[in-house]
């Protein structure tokens, strides 16, 4: 091992959480793609940045392994689904894999707390506080939804709730 490289097991797990990121940027995509489809604009304008936040973490992440000398290996994932019930049910899918993000990132500071890699779990810590606002956005979003379960033409209000949080961001 050169001086400073991941170690194996280090690089393949991050080599992984890279290719997770971007199956995730895809996923926020696809579900850009239905709630455009379903004239829900504010939605898709909020999950395509979704989507581009996604990628930086992916090309953030990718750049971290460069830069420690190793090689960026991402494995074949699952395919994405572009088809849903329901929007509600796309954000219960939506905050389920922000819930499996989440664990994946405790995961790896185990992984380099156990290694002793310490710049490893300094990088992660971005990740991992990221997650706590992406859980929190998720469960503000489901909330809503639970609100209108018995008033679907309430959809308009919840859509509008989108553009806030994409104005958010800016
Ligand atoms: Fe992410």
């Amino acid at each position: 091992m050169q001086q400073n490289q991941l170690s194996e097991a280090m690089e393949e797990r991050l080599g992984r959480q890279v290719a997770e990121e971007y199956w995730t940027e895809q996923f926020y995509i696809s579900m850009s793609n239905e709630a455009e489809h379903q004239n829900m604009h504010g939605m898709s304008k909020w999950l395509r940045q979704e989507a581009e936040d996604e990628h930086m973490h992916g090309r953030k992440l990718a750049d971290y392994i460069l830069a420690r000398g190793n090689h960026v290996k991402l494995p074949h994932l699952r395919p994405i689904p572009s088809q849903w019930e329901s929007l509600e049910k796309m954000f219960v899918e939506l905050a389920e894999n922000e819930r499996r993000v989440t664990e994946a990132y405790n995961t790896h500071i185990d992984a380099c707390v156990a290694e002793r890699d310490h710049a490893t779990c300094a990088f992660l810590r971005f990740y991992v506080l990221n997650q706590v606002e992406e859980l929190q956005v998720a469960r503000d979003i489901l909330f809503r939804f639970s609100l209108i379960r018995n008033a679907p033409y309430m959809i308009m209000t919840v859509d509008r709730y989108f553009y806030e949080l994409a104005a958010r961001k800016k």
